[in-house]
Order: C-alpha cells, then structure tokens, then sequence
C-alpha cells in the first residue's frame, strides 16, 4: 500500500510527487503523510481483529498523531479513537467522531475533562486510580448519567522497551496494581457505585515492542482477574481491552509483527484461557498508535551547514530539529535517513544529522551513512516520523512547528498547516 519509490531522475516519490515538487509547495522542514497507507493500515487491523470471527475493536490512540482529517478517516475505516486529554477529546468530536466511538484515557483527568467526556456520552471512560473511580462515578451521578468505564490494571510484566514508555511494571503513575488484590478492590468498589457501568478491564504494557510474549502475558492475567470478578460477585465483564505498543520499523534491524499476528496471538490466548476458567469469551480491543501512523509519514529536511570532522564523523545540519522529532534526544530512538532529492553514486560517509537547536543533544539521526557529496541544498528525508513527532514538537527557539502534508493520488494537501510568526506571536500578549 506503500505509495513511496524514486522516478527516472532519482528522486524521491510519495504519492505520485516528488519531493522536490512538495519541497517547493510545501517549505521544509515538513512531515509527508501517505493517506493510502494510512488507510490501509488501519483497514489491516480492523479486518485482522474482526477476522477472528467475533466483535473486536480497534481504537486508534489519538496521542501518536491527531488532526481532523485523521478523525475523518478513522471514522470512514470504521475505527474507534483514544483520547487522553480535552484537546484530543475537542478535535475528536469537532471532526465528526461518534461520542460511542471514543474511549478517555489519563492518569490525571481534571474534573472539566471528565464532565465533558460524560456529557458527550464517550464510550468508555478508563479509570486509572481509586480517587478517579468516586470521582468519576459523583460527576456522572450529578449529570444524571452511568457512565460506561473499564478500569486500567497494571500486570506486572516487562516490556523490553525503553523505560519512559514501559507501563507495565507496578511502580509507575499509570493504573492500578493487580499484586495484593488492589485491582480486585478497585472492582469491588467500582460495582458498588451507581454512576458506573462497569464493562470491563484495560491493560497497556507499554510502546514499540516487538515480542508478542509480553501481551499475552498480560492477557492472561487480565482473564485471571476476570475469573476472580466472576467467583466473587456473579459478574462476567462483556470486555477486556489490551493496549497498544506495537512497534514498528525505525531502521532496517526492527522485525515488527503484522496485526495479525498480534491479533491471533490475543485471541488465541483469550479464548484458551476462558474456555479453562469457563467464562464466556468478552469482547476484545486493542489501542495501536503508532504501527498505524509511524510508518505512513517522512520528515523532509532540508540540508545546510555540512561540516567535516576528520576522523570523526561529518555533522549535517538541517532546517529542523529537536523541535519537530524529540524521540532521538529523549529516547535515544533510531531513525534512517536518505538523500532525496536526487541520486548519487558517491561514497557513503559516516554522518550525524543534527538539528538548528542551541544544544548539542539536538540530534535527529545518530548514526547514518549519507553520500559523500551531499550538500547544502539537498533534501534527505527521515522515514517513519509519523507517530509521536508533530504530536511531541514544539516551539523550542521559537521554532515554527512543520506542516503535515497528506499526499494521495497525485495530490498534496495540508491538514496541518505550517505555523507562522503570526502565531507565535498571538500568544504572546504582553
Ligand atoms: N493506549 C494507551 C493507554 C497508551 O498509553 C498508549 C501510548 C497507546 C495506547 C498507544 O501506544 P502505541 O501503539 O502508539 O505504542 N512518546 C512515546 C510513546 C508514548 C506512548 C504513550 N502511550 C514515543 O515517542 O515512543
């Protein structure tokens, strides 16, 4: 589905343009999304998880990237959404999300937001402390409502992944431990309160994994619970929801599962284990972010200041930075990176793609190969920026945070626009 390849000049098609077209449209540095890709991933999850021959559904996590024109195609996939702030909540529903359709997530929701989410009538509020429980059980009773909630559970399993997005293990601020019957009081409770309709149960483990092992783990132990809800109150909760955290392919050495393999691995789990503790199969979700938008966007940049090291490496500046594409700097993640905008036969040269940022930590590739003769001027593009890049940027310098492009049949546009000074400075009212 991937609409990307170089035409008979070398350069760099996405899309059926190329980039030095787009480049000349659009301004660098800028993200290019692919529509078709997009479109067809979450076409592959929805098919791989209903393939399975009963209800499932996929809510795409809104926090890897969200825009209106996202909304809208989720809405057209027959996809679910995410949300985990009032921001996300807003864009959602300003693009047409069906409230039924949304799920709340935070460990920290404020009173405004969850009053909002209730009002709307979102589809599931997931609970994630046993102050959020009362809280939000007192908001929807004085709404008038039964609010639908799952409550988020930590299984206690690690997930090989780095620290900062590792949500899993017990001691973090996400969820409430299954370990001393904590998750079994935070249900005795949850069914006590009349605001709630308790539905079902959340785990998350974490984000860009690649073993399968970790999900079933926490499957698992998600049913144990179910099995204990069912021993003590009579109760069989309709839903189990497993996360997201599917990883993706930054560079040639990632080896991402398909959804569905991800999707039998669950299943096959699920059904095990109820058919062992004789409880009827729920209905399963899943919150992929960023294995649905990762892959479909690249970064284009621009090439400035091209300086060689001898012996070292040589820095190749370009016109963006830590500002568009933190995940190098917070996560030492790993990127590619290419020339573009033409072809070389050049020899490779052992380069760091670094930012215009005041700091020496602004690097946006550690370690890649560029042609020796690469110059200012040239375009080289950074794949898989599309999870987790527009969605972290920010105005470090007072950078102008890029556009978001999405090219589709020969067409550009942007869904995102760029920002201008102008915005910078409207904020700014002293
Ligand atoms: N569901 C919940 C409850 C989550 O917290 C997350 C991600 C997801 C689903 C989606 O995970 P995904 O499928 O995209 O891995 N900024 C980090 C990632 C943080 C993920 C936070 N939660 C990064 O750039 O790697």
């Amino acid at each position: 589905s991937r609409t990307v390849g170089r035409n008979a000049d070398g350069v760099v098609t996405v899309g059926g343009i190329d980039v030095k077209t787009l480049a000349e449209e659009f301004g660098t540095p800028a993200y290019f999304l692919d529509e078709a890709d997009f479109r067809a991933r979450c076409r592959a999850w929805h098919e791989a998880f209903r393939e399975q021959g009963e209800d499932a559904d996929v809510f795409y996590a809104g926090k890897a990237f969200l825009s209106r024109a996202v909304v809208r195609w989720l809405n057209e996939e027959g996809l679910n959404l995410d949300v985990c702030s009032a921001g996300e909540l807003a864009t959602a529903l300003a693009a047409g999300m069906p409230a039924e359709r949304i799920a709340l997530h935070g460990n920290n929701k404020s009173t405004a937001e969850i009053e909002r989410a209730v009002e709307e009538g979102v589809g599931r509020i997931v609970l994630d402390s046993f102050q959020e429980i009362v809280r939000v059980a007192h908001i929807a009773q004085r709404l008038g409502r039964r609010q639908r909630v799952q409550i988020r559970i930590t299984v206690g399993v690690e997930a090989h992944t780095h620290e900062f997005i590792a949500t899993a293990h017990e001691d973090q601020k996400f969820g409430i431990p299954l370990a001393d019957g904590q998750a079994a009081e935070a249900v005795r409770r949850a069914l006590k309160l009349d605001g709630l309709e308790l539905i079902g149960i959340h785990s998350h483990i974490g984000s860009q994994i690649f073993d399968t092992s970790g999900f079933e783990v926490a499957a698992h132990r998600v049913v144990g619970l179910l099995k204990e809800i069912r021993d003590e109150h009579g109760v069989e909760l309709p839903e189990i929801d497993l996360g997201g955290g599917l990883g993706i392919a930054y560079t040639s050495e990632d080896d991402p599962r398909e959804p569905q393999e991800i999707a039998k691995a669950l299943r096959d789990i699920v059904h095990r284990e109820c058919d062992s503790a004789g409880l009827a199969v729920p209905r399963l979700s899943v919150e992929p972010g960023r294995a649905i938008v990762g892959p479909t966007a690249f970064t284009l940049y621009e090439v400035g200041t091209v300086k060689e090291l001898p012996g070292l490496r040589t820095y190749v500046s370009v016109d963006g930075g830590m500002s568009d594409n933190i995940r190098t700097a917070l996560y030492d993640a790993e990127y590619s990176v290419a020339l573009v905008s033409r072809a070389s036969t050049a020899e490779p040269m052992l380069s760091r793609v670094v930012g215009k940022h005041c700091e020496s930590g602004d690097i946006v590739v550690r370690d890649a190969f560029l042609p020796a003769d690469l110059a200012p001027g040239d375009l080289i593009a950074v794949p898989a920026t599309g999870a987790y890049c527009r969605s972290m940027a920010s105005n470090y310098n007072h950078a102008l945070r890029p556009p978001v492009v999405a090219v589709r049949d020969g067409q550009a546009r942007e869904i995102v626009r760029r920002e201008t000074e102008e915005d910078l400075l409207r904020l700014d009212v002293g």
